[in-house]
């Protein structure tokens, strides 16, 4: 099976959030079950050749691409995915790419990734490499599958080629105006009211994504449903009913060779299942770096996080002053709204022994704050699958989350399971989206702290969870399979 993956960032490469992960390991995973996979990304100017050995293919050499009646010219680089054999095709246009950050508010974010679209494609015929399957991630990749239906439907080289689009987060849809269409080289006559491309008024990419690829999945099964509804639906979900009997959920995973205490390689001290010593040697080192001071009777709470309004800090915030009557000490990394930054800030400066703060973003950093904090809050307003509170159960750190998307599937409430007669509880849900549901179960986390044993339990349960890749790539490849022999009817 030869699938081409499609994404706007990647680790190593380029990462803002839980994207990049996805990108950097899906790949692997499917090539370790047998596919022969290519990794699409653009070519960013943080993107260090050298760093990552990066060659530019001559063979290629310039690709025209116009962008309504202006040319631009895209070049193709190519690496290997490390611990692998995927190779990775960085689609190159300074022009749109050598900017300061990966995505902008710019006037020209569409054609940025109309380039990009137009530039996987027409690698692909350099490359005279036909996919079985061309699997496309958030609205950045959203125009390949109506391009292959459409401006490249003469190719013969994707006769067979079936497409996938996988919905990471239907907050961010790639809505521009209807002069984008011409930007694009689409037919305008696709562009009429409730047209396929069109909603309200607007050119929107996820939505032209979900009307043209074969099959669409979200990274949870939650998630899945609840994009169907309007609180979720981001207003796709009338879009996304249309295909309802298309619509898939999988389960993100995890790469446990980034994201394992046993051989971590961002750690002072290592630790497992088997041995935990080497947590409490993490939390004082991280305590330490940030001056505060350490007591082994007093939780920190985590946080890592891009800093925006999907991340329900707004409940942090209504709850920040009985928060902060608590016994516990919080440590806070992440970087995005100015109003969520000055929030934390502030915190910081009104409560210096409680709270350290760090704006921006860190990796090495946010590896350390899961290896030294006790608890990790996310409380989401919504969440499609979130990746810090799996990584948190494999640290031993207790998630504390909003019980919905991928939060629900993933962190199971200690008490709820208590209830129902088992003790296999791995961390702390509300569901209510309020400040008083999170402030009460925040309270509930930290007196189960006092309990050692209890909290032992809650701390290994988590940790014997398993949600590596091959799981979720074996799914990923059912689906692959089925809507390759669909394309071959
Ligand atoms: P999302 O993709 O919505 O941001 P996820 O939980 O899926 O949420 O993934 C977030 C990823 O980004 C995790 O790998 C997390 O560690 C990382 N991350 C977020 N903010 C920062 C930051 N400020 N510094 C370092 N890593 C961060
Ligand atoms: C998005 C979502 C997050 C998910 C990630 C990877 O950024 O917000 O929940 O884990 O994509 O799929």
């Amino acid at each position: 099976m030869k699938i081409a993956f499609i994404c706007s960032e990647a680790v190593p490469y380029a990462k803002t959030g839980g994207l990049a992960d996805v990108a950097g390991s899906l790949p692997k995973a499917l090539e370790q079950l047998g596919c022969e996979v290519k990794l699409f990304i653009p070519k960013y100017y943080s993107i260090e050749e050298s760093e990552f050995g990066l060659h530019y293919n001559w063979e290629i050499g310039e690709i025209p691409i116009k962008i309504y009646n202006h040319t631009r010219y895209a070049h193709v680089y190519q690496s290997i995915l490390p611990g692998s054999s995927v190779e990775v095709n960085f689609i190159d246009c300074p022009h749109y790419f050598h900017r300061d950050q990966i995505y902008t508010d710019g006037f020209d974010e569409d054609e940025r990734f109309i380039l990009f679209c137009r530039g996987v494609i027409e690698a692909l015929q350099r490359l005279k490499w036909s996919p079985d399957v061309i699997h496309c991630n958030d609205w950045q990749t959203g125009l390949i599958p109506l391009y292959l239906k459409e401006n490249y439907a003469w190719d013969i080289l994707f006769k067979s080629t079936a497409t996938i689009f996988t919905i990471h987060n239907i907050g961010y849809q790639g809505r521009f105006s209807r002069n984008t269409v011409k930007n694009a080289l689409i037919k305008e006559k696709l562009f009429y009211p409730e047209s396929p491309i069109e909603y309200q008024g607007d050119f929107s990419f996820m939505k032209t994504a979900i009307m043209f690829s074969d099959v669409i999945n979200t990274v949870s099964k939650t998630y899945a449903k609840e994009i169907l509804t309007s609180e979720f639906g981001c207003g796709m979900e009338t879009v996304l009913m249309q295909r309802k009997d298309h619509l898939y959920g999988i389960l993100n995973g995890v790469d446990y060779s980034e994201w394992d205490p046993e051989i971590d390689k961002f750690l002072p001290s290592h630790y497992s299942l088997n041995n935990h010593e080497g947590k409490a040697k993490n939390k004082q080192y991280l305590l330490n770096k940030f001056g505060l001071k350490f007591n082994n009777d007093v939780p920190i709470i985590g946080i890592v996080s891009r800093m925006v309004s999907q991340k329900g800090f707004d409940l942090v915030e209504d709850a920040s002053k009985d928060l902060m009557k608590l016994n516990a000490q919080w440590i806070i990394l992440g970087s995005g709204e100015d109003r969520y930054e000055e929030m934390f800030r502030n915190l910081h400066l009104s409560y210096p022994d409680k709270v350290a703060v760090y704006i921006g973003f860190n990796n090495e950093l946010s590896h350390l704050v899961e290896a030294g904090v006790d608890m990790f809050l996310m409380p989401s307003l919504y969440e499609p699958c979130g990746l810090n509170q799996i990584y948190s159960l494999k640290y031993g750190t207790v998630p504390i989350v909003r019980k919905i998307g991928g939060l629900a599937d993933t962190v199971y409430d200690w008490f709820e399971c208590k209830l129902n007669g088992n003790e296999t509880g791995t961390g702390f849900t509300f569901y209510n989206y309020d400040f008083k549901a999170l402030l009460e179960t925040v309270k509930k986390a930290i007196n189960t702290f006092a309990d050692k044993k209890t909290w032992g339990k809650i701390q290994t349960n988590g940790m014997k969870e398993n949600f590596s890749w091959q799981t979720s790539a074996g799914k990923y490849l059912e689906l692959y399979n089925d809507i390759v022999k669909k394309k071959k009817l």
